[in-house]
């Protein structure tokens, strides 16, 4: 089995370092015309230079492939249009878009400044619906487009520390739902990845010890895959590094009807925790419609409703 790229176009966010810089000459290396976008700030988004960007964009010429630079901040419209538009004005189109920008800045809700939340959401989850937005047009018209949603197990799990991170990196995959149905009929599809890799942004709380694993490579080969003509998955959210690779479901238990048709009181919820937390008979759905599908069955066969 090989995946294949057939001429295709990416856009790489946050790509003059870490985990961008590494999907983007992953990318190039399989014959993908890369845009390098970054502003080139330090970890917490502050200051620019346009040398993140341009290193990267050598180190792909170097080795035989083809990229652009754009220096443009993905946390505003305009900057989303202008990185769109480096790859639509240098290479005609737009097929791959890898949402990988970001910074972080930590500290306990209780002290947290809420531009510090604010500034989180801009560039993690606005950066990416700029970015999306503004690429959506071409890859619909296409019929073909693969966007990466690059989440982090902080947001789908929770870490100390860290409310506007995990807000930002959560808010992604209720962003990547909400595309699923719409790109789906084109074949735009959308998945998430959750990554773990050695960066700037990680080298403070990762052990040494699991450095040699911790090589951002390892998040770019599921980055590549997601990308690929031959991939036909949408909606994933895929935890990966390290040489790990395990995808992450959100599921709903079986549930429970309550009250009998009278709204339950409190106390009913209280008295029967148990059976409204059971997860055995738990499963995933594909849209929120299913949901309220099943709960309709559900009372159909309980004799809530009349047949
Ligand atoms: P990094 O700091 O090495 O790379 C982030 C890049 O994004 C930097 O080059 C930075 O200049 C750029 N950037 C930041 N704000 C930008 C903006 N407004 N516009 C354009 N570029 C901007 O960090 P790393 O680890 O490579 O992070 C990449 C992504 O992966 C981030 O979204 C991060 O939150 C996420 N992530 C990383 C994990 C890890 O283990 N390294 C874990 C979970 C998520």
């Amino acid at each position: 089995m090989s995946v294949s790229f057939d001429g295709r176009v990416a856009v790489v966010t946050g790509a003059g370092s870490g985990l961008g810089r590494s999907h983007a000459k992953v990318l190039a290396s399989r014959g993908v015309k890369v845009v390098v976008n970054d502003l080139g700030g330090d970890v917490s988004g502050q200051g620019g230079s346009n040398r993140a960007a341009d290193e990267v964009v050598k180190e792909i010429a170097d080795a035989g492939g083809i990229a652009v630079a754009n220096y443009d901040s993905v946390a505003s419209e305009e900057g989303g249009q202008n990185i769109i538009k480096t790859a639509l004005d240098n290479f005609g189109t737009v097929d791959i878009l890898i949402n990988n920008a970001g910074n972080v800045r930590d500290k306990s809700f209780a002290k947290m400044d809420l531009e510090n939340f604010t500034a989180l959401m801009d560039v993690h989850l606005m950066g990416a619906v700029y970015c999306t937005k503004a690429a959506w047009p071409a890859m619909l018209e296409n019929r073909f487009g693969r966007v990466v949603m690059t989440s982090s197990s902080a947001g789908l799990f929770g870490s100390h520390g860290h409310t506007n991170y995990a807000s930002a990196k959560m808010s992604l995959v209720g962003f990547m739902h909400g595309l699923i149905q719409e790109g789906s009929k084109k074949n735009v599809l959308v998945n998430a990845i959750a990554p773990m890799a050695l960066t700037r942004m990680t080298e403070q709380v990762m052990s040494p010890k699991l450095a040699p694993m911790m090589q951002p490579e390892y998040v770019s080969a599921m980055v590549a895959f997601l990308s690929s003509d031959e991939c036909d998955l949408s909606g994933q959210i895929v935890e990966c590094g390290m040489g790990y690779y395990s995808k992450v479901q959100i599921v709903e238990g079986a549930g429970v009807l309550l009250g009998n048709g009278e709204v339950p009181t409190p106390e009913t919820i209280q008295d029967n925790w148990g059976a409204i937390s059971d997860m055995s008979g738990a499963q995933p759905y594909r849209h929120a419609g299913q949901v309220s599908r099943a709960v309709f069955h559900k009372m159909k066969d309980e004799g809530f409703l009349s047949q």
